[in-house]
């Protein structure tokens, strides 16, 4: 046995004992392998940053990842096909890493099956899924995970469709297989290889044979239920404007102040008079009272950061352009046209996992469109006829309002 000291070592191990069409596959990426190449160069500029005369008598790599006690934080990730380099290699790397106390992830397309791996260990791993366009097919891996007491769900973003792995293909290492002259040869070479994963208890992928019937109406990823699930492959911001996602944290904050203002100036937060509407956007529960509304048409999220002010990397100050028609002033039930432009800062800060506006509360600017639906809706309320006639005259004046200032918020919403 060689003295092995680093990667580097296992590669050139890997490399004569395996044949050419597996090590490629570990070893080799998608495409050109630019992004290979990035990746290496960027792990290759980290560096660790050294502390020097401290007392290291105490020192540890202990940690928790997904609230489990860790010997260090890292994981063994998903690979595809590790009982192909080596026999039942996903129950020994499973072994390896509950012996040294970090988390093991068995992959979706791993040789060794979920229940081969839960019978080899003592404590939870992780399972990464893909998701198959057989939904009842995914929802029965996910049970299978759930019956063999794994701790985590790892879900992969980034493979919606697969790379063309180049040397893949040369080699034939293809669904079904590609046999040709040079792989048998390859193959051949490598007997002491041969005969391992011939030893090995499954010679494909473990967890595609069979599926549990019943699990066929399980469909959503809220039926793993009590369970963690960790995102890999997010190599991307994922771009949505559903609401549920609007305020997340991946999101530019600008997004979030945009889509709040859109709220008013398409009349719906009073409309929906509720917090609910409100709620993904702020962190105060109830709507303002206000005395003096300022009613505007349009407005613009200032998205040039350079305009910010940062607090923290949790707190920022955005400011917001408001192309203002004038003032409802609601005592009175009048409209004083006053138009302008102005500038207001949106202090917004991160909530849990979302941003969230923290300022401004009072006094809010109106859309002029949110603001008719409130006059009306006051008018069916009214009973005094002489308040009715007043908020009448109200709603014409706004209605005819239309902005002259300066132009320069026009592009914007
Ligand atoms: C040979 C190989 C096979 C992989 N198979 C899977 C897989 O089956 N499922 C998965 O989610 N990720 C798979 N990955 C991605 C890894 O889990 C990991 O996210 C990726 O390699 C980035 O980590 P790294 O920089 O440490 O290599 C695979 C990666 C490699 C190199």
């Amino acid at each position: 046995m060689p003295v092995v000291t680093n990667v580097e070592d296992l590669r050139q191990m890997a490399r004569k004992r395996v044949a050419k069409a597996v090590f490629d596959y570990v070893d080799r990426g998608s495409y050109d392998e630019a992004t290979l190449r990035a990746n290496r160069a960027d792990l290759d500029a980290l560096h660790f940053r050294q502390r020097v005369a401290i007392n290291v008598d105490q020192r540890s790599t202990r940690s928790t990842m997904a609230g489990q006690e860790v010997a260090m934080p890292v994981a063994i990730a998903p690979v595809g096909l590790t009982g192909l380099n080596w026999a039942d290699g996903e129950m020994l790397g499973a072994r390896a890493a509950e012996k040294f106390g970090i988390p093991f992830t068995l992959s979706t397309m791993s040789i060794c099956s979920i229940e081969d791996v839960a019978g080899a260990v003592t404590k939870p791993f992780w399972y990464q899924l893909y998701v198959f366009r057989d939904r009842g097919f995914a929802a029965s891996l996910i049970e299978r995970a759930k019956a063999a007491k794994c701790s985590a769900l790892v879900m992969t973003l980034d493979l919606q469709v697969q790379g063309q792995r180049h040397m893949d293909l040369k080699n034939g290492l293809t669904v079904p297989p590609r046999l040709t002259p040079g792989t048998l040869l390859d193959v051949m070479t490598k007997p002491g290889w041969v005969l391992n994963v011939l030893s090995g208890r499954r010679k494909s992928f473990g967890n595609l044979e069979g599926q549990i019937p019943d699990a066929k109406t399980l469909t959503t990823l809220g039926q793993w239920i009590g369970a963690i699930i960790i995102m890999t492959g997010v190599t991307a911001l994922p771009l949505s404007d559903s609401h549920a996602q609007i305020g997340s944290i991946v999101h530019d904050p600008t997004e979030m102040v945009d889509k709040y203002l859109e709220l008013d100036v398409k009349g719906v937060r009073l409309d929906a008079m509720s917090q609910e509407a409100q709620a993904p956007y702020v962190t105060w529960e109830h709507e303002p009272v206000w005395g003096r509304a300022v009613v505007i048409t349009q407005y613009e999220v200032i998205n040039d950061f350079k305009q910010w002010t940062v607090i923290s990397q949790a707190e920022v100050i955005i400011p917001v352009e408001y192309k203002v028609l004038g003032s409802v002033y609601w005592e009175r039930a009048s409209f004083l046209s006053e138009p302008k432009v102005e500038r207001v800062g949106f202090r917004i800060k991160i909530v849990g996992d979302r941003w969230r506006i923290a300022e401004p509360l009072l006094p809010p600017h109106i859309g002029q469109k949110r603001m008719i639906n409130y006059v009306r809706q006051a008018i069916l309320d009214e009973k005094d006829q002489a308040r009715t006639g007043t908020l009448e005259t109200l709603l014409d004046d706004l209605k005819k309002a239309k902005h002259e200032g300066p132009a320069s918020a026009q592009t914007s919403h």
